[in-house]
């Protein structure tokens, strides 16, 4: 009887510390009002055209300090950007697909700062936080061990939204509609990375799949 009440105590205590898990990452809610900093164009050759949606960083710069400093999140020291956004139109899209089919990043950031109810729309886009998120993968080429964190988003109709009109004027364009899927997307915050940052070209998805841990914003 005694060792199956220790049992049930032990399991019991496993099951909550499970269940508590380890200490969320904090983040200051005002990292949502991203309509009180400025849209960013990036227009500047190739590889540097791309749609983004840019984040205030002085919201973002101590999660990257605590990742860069606890060992079981970032495992090892992190570069950082020094500025925070998250990317709506890649430059690959842009480059490859968007671009030769006559769309202009003029007209993306007409698109991403004109709506019919109100200015700035990207700057406006609702979103929220998924979880801190972590992909790593030796890199074929070299061999290197490289791994990037970030901030993985959930509910973002908005930037879906906005991805949907960049379809129809790429469409209108004569686009091929296989090759923009508006809804093929893993919106994230870069926080940080070991040697250089990782891509869907290198085979990783910032989704859900690659939460670490748990995210609060208050
Ligand atoms: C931590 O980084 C090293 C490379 O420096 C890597 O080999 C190892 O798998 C990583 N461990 C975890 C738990 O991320
Ligand atoms: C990350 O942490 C290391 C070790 O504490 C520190 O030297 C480095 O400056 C930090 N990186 C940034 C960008 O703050």
């Amino acid at each position: 009887m005694k060792v199956a009440a220790a049992l049930i105590a032990t399991l019991t205590l496993v099951a909550s510390t499970v269940m508590a898990g380890p200490n969320p990452v904090v983040i200051n809610k005002r990292v949502f009002q991203t309509d009180k900093v400025p849209f960013i164009p990036h227009s500047t050759g190739l590889f540097a055209n791309w749609v983004g949606l840019n984040i205030d960083f002085r919201y973002v710069r101590h999660v990257f300090n605590e990742v860069n400093t606890t060992h079981a999140l970032g495992n090892g020291t992190l570069i950082s950007r020094g500025e925070s956004h998250i990317t709506v139109i890649l430059p690959t899209e842009y480059d490859q697909i968007l671009h030769p089919a006559g769309v202009t990043i003029e007209e993306l950031n007409h698109l991403a700062t004109t709506d019919k109810n109100s200015m700035n729309r990207l700057q406006r886009a609702d979103f929220g936080l998924e979880c801190l998120g972590r992909v790593q993968m030796v890199t074929k080429a070299d061999g290197v061990f490289q791994q990037s964190l970030q901030l993985i988003l959930k509910n973002y109709q908005d930037l879906i939204l906005f991805r949907e009109d960049v379809f129809k004027l790429f469409v209108s364009k004569g686009g091929n509609p296989a090759l923009f899927d508006p809804e093929n997307f893993k919106p994230h915050i870069t926080l940080g990375y070991r040697h250089r940052d990782l891509h869907v070209e290198d085979g990783v998805y910032k989704g859900k799949n690659a939460c670490i841990r748990q995210v609060v914003a208050r």
